[in-house]
């Protein structure tokens, strides 16, 4: 998967690191900021998704797109697609630029809208990737898990670094015997829940 990265998606990925990085430290407002993972969180949630079963993969807060990139190489591996939900009209805007710069549409469709809302539209999800603002964590994590096939996999980012923003989320995943949990110390965190099956 990752041997074979097109220099167009290098390319992306260097211009988004790049504004990234920057954000952080130039008072990029909140709202305006990438807030992309990691290369290594990328590369683990690739790993993951193409070790899931037949289903549908989604991922909640597209962001600029560099997480969607990471995942279309899984996407290329299995010959599966990807669905992205974005809340922000610019930042669609700015994901649908990297999946046409980096040649993925057809492997990752771009939602534009509230993922809460489409989230209620699928079945037969196999992998779900959630990275948007913390207070739709617990919603979309329990919408998910009745719309997941068995050994689906859904993964949370940012748990450790935003801890105290989910503290009664976290608290209840490792008594919830709806799904085997772990977190994952890579990046700012990545929980990994595992449906039985
Ligand atoms: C941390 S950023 C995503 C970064 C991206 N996953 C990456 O690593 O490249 C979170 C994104 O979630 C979006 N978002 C917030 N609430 C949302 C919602 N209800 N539905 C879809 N997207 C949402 C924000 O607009 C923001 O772009």
């Amino acid at each position: 998967m990752f041997h074979d990265l097109s220099p167009a998606m290098l390319e992306r990925m260097r211009v988004l690191e790049a504004r990234d990085a920057e954000d952080r430290t130039d008072g990029t407002p909140h709202a305006d900021r990438l807030r992309q993972i990691p290369p290594d969180t990328g590369k683990f949630l690739a790993i993951l998704a193409a070790s899931t079963p037949e289903g549908d993969w989604v991922e909640v807060g597209s962001g600029a797109g560099y997480s969607a990139m990471w995942l279309s190489l899984a996407c290329k591996a299995k010959g599966r697609g990807l669905t992205t939900y974005e809340l922000s009209e610019k930042k669609a805007a700015l994901a649908r630029e990297t999946l046409r710069l980096a040649g993925i549409e057809s492997q990752v469709e771009l939602v534009q809208g509230d993922a809460l809302e489409e989230l209620e539209k699928r079945r037969g999800v196999a992998f779900a990737f959630l990275d948007a603002e913390r207070s739709i964590l617990a919603p979309c994590y329990e919408l998910l898990l009745t719309r997941m096939v068995p050994g689906g996999i859904i993964c949370a980012d940012n748990v450790i670094s935003h801890k105290h923003q989910i503290e009664d989320f976290l608290a209840m995943i490792p008594q919830d015997s709806r799904v085997d949990s772990v977190i994952v110390p890579i990046g700012s965190g990545v929980l990994v829940c595992r449906l039985p099956g």
